[in-house]
């Protein structure tokens, strides 16, 4: 397979242009451009290789990338740091803006050949090009910049001064022309490849080993469970702890649907160890901490009760890999990186789906057959409602939760708005306030209502619901959850507040 090694030089949009290539069916992998060698370069043989950075980035690069004889696309800073290291220069501009700029086309160039309208895009103005090196050529300008891209057709190097990724239709359209015009590269990035290459790998590594998996029904780990289970069937034990803090009817539809599985399903209700050590604390790093140590000691006495020590799988994807390196991408073949959590005591880890996006890994699900109910999970935080219960967590705050929760997700998706929300849930506020009843004067409890729009869960905006719908809701929960005595709707976007309220 043809792939493509992203050398990244720092900034925003690394993940994004990953994203991209592998939306044109290329597989691709994300390197922190100052720790790369030539070494790992020639050991990933890439087909191409694109140097990209934005803003202030680090301008290293202890490797001589132009003369490897590999197809080079340089990207904004990258651009920049390849006309300097070739003898080119660039100049300050005048004013430092960022504009969005319509691009001109001089004559050919392979990368905008056949477009079919014309490229606008974002330009940080802070840097021009003021001369190409030799043997390059202006391929495209705009008012500002007369050299904003470039190329060397006979060396097969490539300067773009704007990221193609951020602009859907054009900028996908270079990336394209680039991957397979210049690099040859074939669409053999999909998931029926994926899937087969997985089975493939994981049968090979984990032999007749027994394999132990924590299923928490969220997407990832779903799918992990699946893949496996494909690949070593009941070799694949996966235990899922019910900690008692999931939402409404949560845990019996996770049961139902992996208990009827190729693979040994064991469901530990374990709501006692998680509610006991939580009484009285209200701190939320404690709460998480609790958690945390509690789901270590729950796992490893059942791995114990099971005696399975070979291998312990993880739902781990690969913007977790990224964003753990640093905020450097880190890896080049992904062993390095991949360690035990501390605790326990297993002899290998097994991370099938550490090189996937998350829409990747949804496509994957569904490409074997997963339920949408599964797949198409929003993201549910490993703590739970504890996250979403301010204050102490009891029994009782739980149930009155669960049930406003359910009434407000299940009206998103009966109106079938869930699909244009990122996120949306409910939140449990300590703070008491009064409802009349027939009884007399309530002080109850005042629930939040939080749905974001997002596209990465690292930026959010609240969500701009029907007033009718959240009438509705506020009438549906009002009557049918009698502890609930106020209902608000949280207007605060990330940054710089966090989606969740803990
Ligand atoms: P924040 O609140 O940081 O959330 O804006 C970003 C995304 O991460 C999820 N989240 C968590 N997921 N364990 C998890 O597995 C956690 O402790 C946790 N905290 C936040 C959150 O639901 C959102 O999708």
């Amino acid at each position: 397979m043809r792939k493509i090694l992203i050398l990244d030089l720092g900034g925003h949009y690394d993940q994004l242009l990953a994203r991209r290539i592998r939306e044109c069916h290329v597989f691709c992998e994300v390197v922190a451009a100052r720790r790369v060698t030539v070494e790992k370069i020639r050991d990933f043989d890439p087909a191409g290789i694109i140097l990209t950075g934005s803003e202030a980035c680090d301008d290293v690069l202890n490797i001589p990338l132009f003369d490897l004889g590999i197809p080079v696309l340089a990207i904004d800073q990258g651009c920049q740091l390849m006309i300097r290291t070739l003898g080119g220069q660039l100049s300050d501009a005048p004013v430092r803006r960022e504009h969005r700029r319509a691009l001109t086309s001089l004559g050919e160039c392979v990368l905008f050949q056949d477009l079919l309208r014309d490229i606008i895009t974002w330009m940080d103005d802070n840097q021009i090009i003021s001369r190409l090196p030799d043997g390059f050529v202006a391929t495209a300008s705009t008012g500002e910049h007369p050299i904003a891209a470039c190329c060397c057709p006979e060396r097969r190097l490539f300067g773009l001064q704007f990221h193609p990724e951020m602009s859907h239709l054009n900028g996908l359209h270079i990336l394209n022309q680039f991957l397979k015009k210049v690099c040859d590269a074939g669409e053999e990035w999909n998931m029926e490849n994926v899937i087969n290459g997985a089975i493939q790998h994981l049968r090979r590594r984990i032999g007749k080993g027994r394999v132990l998996l924590a299923l928490s029904g969220g997407v990832d780990s779903s799918v992990a469970a699946a893949l496996l289970s494909r690949a070593v069937g009941s070799q694949l034990t996966c235990i899922f702890v019910d900690h008692g803090m999931l939402r409404k009817d949560e845990g019996d539809l996770v049961e139902s649907y992996f208990s009827r599985m190729d693979l040994h399903f064991v469901r530990v209700n374990a709501a006692d160890q998680f509610l006991t050590p939580l009484e009285g604390v209200s701190d939320p790093d404690e709460k998480r901490r609790i958690i945390g140590a509690q789901f270590v000691r729950v796992l490893q006495n059942e791995a114990r009760k099971l005696g399975i020590v070979d291998f312990l799988a993880q739902g781990t994807i690969y913007p977790d890999v990224l964003e753990s390196g640093l905020g450097y991408a880190d890896v080049i073949r992904g062993d390095e990186m991949g360690s035990l959590p501390e605790h326990l005591e297993f002899r290998e880890l097994i991370e099938p789906l550490r090189y996937l996006f998350k829409e990747e890994v949804r496509d994957l699900g569904r490409a074997m057959g997963l339920p949408e109910y599964l797949v198409g999970r929003q993201p549910f935080p490993g703590p739970g409602l504890a996250i979403r219960i301010m204050g102490e967590i009891t029994r009782e705050k739980i149930r009155i939760l669960q049930e406003a929760d359910a009434i407000f997700t299940g009206a998103l998706e009966k109106g079938h708005l869930h699909s244009q929300v990122g996120q949306y849930f409910a939140v449990l506020t300590d703070g008491r306030t009064l409802r009349n009843t027939p009884k007399g004067r309530h002080w109850g409890y005042t629930l939040a209502l939080r749905a974001v729009t997002t596209e990465d869960y690292l930026t959010a905006k609240w969500a701009r619901l029907p007033y009718e719908l959240l009438d509705d809701i506020s009438t549906q929960i009002m009557t049918n959850v009698p502890d609930i005595s106020r209902i608000t709707y949280d207007i605060t976007n990330k940054p710089p507040a966090t989606i969740e309220w803990e």
